[in-house]
């Protein structure tokens, strides 16, 4: 059975069985699938074909949460997971076994693992969600850092015009590769974004 909520201009048809059970999210797409033991916190929406999967472990999600289309989150092997407040987990993210802070943005199919805790990084806004079409992660990587960073791409170097206080060493940070060889990368962060 489905129920009705009007939402700016469109109409979104709301997934009703599992509005009885989270009753106090702010939308929950018929397409959504919840399985176990899994907590929603109120206010939270989660979108078209979002998939979340708790079997011998739970999956809590707080409040003010997007959990946005073709998201995938399980638990992992003997570990939760658990995403906090006023998050966005933007399209095709896979959650598997891991740990996200409060006001955190998971960019665009990133894939957070096991044992992995993600806290939201002041001054980075990131807005068009690691699309390379915002310029509002904008970063300075640390000189001893630089080499292994590498250099932005022309798609990245383009979309830094638009950044605030660009130098040398300025990367957008949704385009840097997190690798091994980057544990204990320094980046700081502008006065402000673009
Ligand atoms: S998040 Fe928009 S360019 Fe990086």
């Amino acid at each position: 059975m489905l129920s009705e909520v009007a939402h700016n201009r469109i109409t979104l048809i709301m997934n009703a069985e599992l509005r009885s059970r989270f009753a106090r999210a702010a939308y929950l797409d018929p397409t959504a699938r919840v399985y176990g033991g899994v907590e929603i916190g109120d206010h939270t929406s989660l979108w078209p074909y979002a998939v979340i999967r708790a079997e011998g472990q739970h999956v809590s999600v707080g409040c003010y949460t997007n959990v946005q289309d073709h998201v995938m989150v399980h638990v992992g092997y003997g570990r939760p997971t658990i995403v906090g407040d006023y998050c966005s987990i933007t399209h095709r993210v896979v959650l598997h076994g891991c740990t996200i802070g409060d006001n955190c943005l998971i960019g665009i199919g990133a894939t957070v693992m096991e044992g992995a805790i993600r806290n939201a990084i002041p001054g980075i806004e990131a807005e068009c969600g690691g699309a390379c079409a915002c310029a509002t992660c904008h970063v300075y990587v640390d000189e001893a850092w630089q080499e292994k960073v590498g250099s932005p791409t022309p798609m990245e170097e383009d979309m830094l015009d638009f950044g605030f206080d660009v130098r040398p060493n300025s990367r957008l940070s949704c385009q840097i590769k997190v690798s091994d060889d980057l544990d204990g990368l320094v980046v700081s962060t502008p006065e402000r974004q673009a």
